[in-house]
């Protein structure tokens, strides 16, 4: 499975920061996170180290899953500014040397789509064949929604009943089955183009790439991906050609399958493959604790194994063809700060600073945002999402200087604590979340064995036992980095370095003993050195 391009080589050392909007910062006081107030900020994120930013849908919706659900592709939510702003927004990212990567919501649109409306008539027309529909409203299998259009027939929902699944075909259809419809049908081939037509549309208007939202969802009864895969090398080859340096990032957390089909990113998060949930887990099912079982546990129940056995079948099947990214978080799940102590952050950032691949930062996450418990669904937000999708905290002013609208018109409540982070007092505070955040990163570039394309190799990682110690190591550069996420104080015993030095670290030494190297670690530590000359670890 060769990709058909290695990715644009300013992956090499990109860090994103996912911008959720309507919660960033609002320039107009009604309440909701603006494209002008994401220019506005573009200094600050600069200052964290990150070059480039996702951001979720800004398109006009009817926000019933938070702009996941859309009624015209190529059109700014006027809630979130004009297609100027966004321009504007692109030209300005671009004059710091960053870039903008969109949501590019292939696989279904809104209900209230146009094209949708027209589907859903009696009349065959133009858009009949553009969703999945069944040919009579008694076909009950499938999952259709049924009994919703003067049409005779149900439609297959991608995710929510009000996000009808564009038709990219079936990939074997069943001919017994006569509306499902072949990847070549010329509806089908329609939808296709329209989506190529999408990117281009805002491609042109600067932007810089996508993050492709449910990638693996769109071609229907495709056991093996050849489907699928099909389809995503056609965009990318089309990308290679008039805009090579374009990206493209999945959501599919299958990254040998996404990698493989095309694109240059592919998040590793709470589906599909285990690994990241093994590493961090997402605290769905603790109510508010951290899960179990998890790696990153005070109490040690986790087992590092078992992360890394996925992880490195991954890493290795995708090295040199495209990354794979350990986001600290994003819209879907609750923060890893949920159930845990900044310390705990600490130690987590450490190691998914320091990882292969591109560094994704959730907004708020480099200040140790909470997610803020017992609120009620936001615009499809649910149980689980809702408070991670809360206002930035800038600082001290009312909303925490996210909005200037009375505290009841906010699009969601601001963590009000008097202990809540805030920018403003993290900038003060040399020893802040914030200031280790951008601590790591800048290490990650003067270091670029701890950057995205260097190697990765366990060092220390025993079942079921802590620490975790991994290598990083890129033309011959050596970097260690050791993490405790436990309450226990640790010891162990490490292959022989001829010497270490240290790059930042909490409470955690390493030092040499004759042959030996002694790794101590005080509870929820970690370290990171340049280490020369380690003998007895072949390569
Ligand atoms: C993705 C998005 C999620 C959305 C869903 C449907 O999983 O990340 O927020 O609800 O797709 O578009
Ligand atoms: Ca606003």
């Amino acid at each position: 499975m060769k990709n058909t391009h290695p990715p644009p080589a300013w992956l090499k050392d990109a860090v994103f920061y996912q911008i959720y909007p309507q919660s960033f910062y609002d320039t107009n006081g009604d309440g909701i996170g603006d494209l002008p107030g994401i220019i506005a900020k573009l200094d600050y994120i600069q200052s964290l180290g990150v070059t480039a930013l996702w951001l979720n849908p800004i398109f006009t919706s009817p926000f019933g899953d938070a702009g996941y659900d859309i009624s015209d592709f190529y059109q700014v939510a006027p809630r979130y500014g004009t297609n100027r702003d966004l321009q504007r927004l692109c030209a300005e990212a671009h004059r710091r040397g960053m870039r903008v990567c969109l949501d590019l919501v292939a696989g279904h649109s809104s209900n209230q789509h146009p094209w949708f409306l027209a589907s859903a008539k009696p009349e065959k027309n133009k858009y009949s064949d553009w969703y999945v529909w069944t040919d009579s409203a008694w076909t009950s299998e499938t999952g259709a929604v049924r009994g919703c259009s003067e049409r005779d027939g149900g439609y297959l929902p991608n995710f929510f009943c009000f996000q009808p699944a564009l038709n990219y075909g079936h990939a074997k259809p069943d001919p017994k089955k006569k509306w499902q419809l072949p990847v070549t049908h010329p509806a089908v081939q329609a939808v296709r183009r329209e989506l190529k037509n999408i990117m281009k549309f805002w491609l042109d208007l600067g932007a810089d790439g996508f993050r492709v939202d449910m990638a693996s969802s769109l071609v229907r009864g495709d056991a093996d991906g050849a489907g699928l895969r099909e389809l995503w090398r056609f965009y990318r080859q089309w990308l290679d050609r008039d805009y090579p340096e374009a990206v493209l990032i999945s959501e599919w957390s299958n990254p040998r399958r996404a990698i493989g089909s095309g694109f240059d990113i592919d998040f590793m998060i709470h589906f599909n493959e285990p690994a990241y949930y093994k590493l961090l887990g997402t605290a769905w099912e603790a109510g508010g604790g951290v899960a179990t079982q998890v790696f990153f546990d005070r109490q040690g129940r986790g087992d590092v194994a078992e992360f890394l056995s996925s992880y490195l079948r991954n890493f290795r099947a995708t090295r040199g063809r495209g990354y794979i990214s350990l986001p600290t978080g994003n819209h879907d799940f609750p923060r890893h700060s949920r159930g845990r102590a900044e310390r705990d952050l600490r130690v987590i950032y450490a190691m998914l600073f320091t990882m292969p691949g591109v560094p994704f930062i959730y907004y708020g996450d480099e200040i140790g945002m909470k997610y803020l418990e017992n609120l009620t669904s936001k615009e499809g937000s649910y149980q689980n999402r809702t408070g991670t999708r809360t206002p930035m905290q800038w600082d001290s002013a009312r909303n925490a200087g996210f909005s200037t609208a009375p505290p009841a018109k906010l699009y969601l409540p601001v963590d009000g604590r008097a202990a809540a982070p805030t920018v403003a007092r993290q900038e003060r505070d040399p020893q802040s979340l914030l200031n280790l955040t951008r601590r790591l990163l800048v290490l990650r570039r003067r270091h670029p064995a701890l950057g995205n394309t260097g190697d990765f190799r366990p060092v220390y990682a025993k079942k079921k036992s802590y620490p975790l110690v991994y290598e990083r190591r890129l033309n011959g550069a050596r970097c260690w980095v050791a993490v405790n996420p436990t309450n226990r104080p640790l010891q162990v015993t490490l292959p022989a370095v001829a010497g270490a030095e240290k790059l930042e670290a909490l409470d955690a030494d390493l030092t040499k003993r004759g042959t030996k190297t002694t790794l101590t670690m005080k509870p929820v530590s970690f370290g990171i050195w340049s280490v020369a000359g380690t003998r007895g670890s072949a390569h």
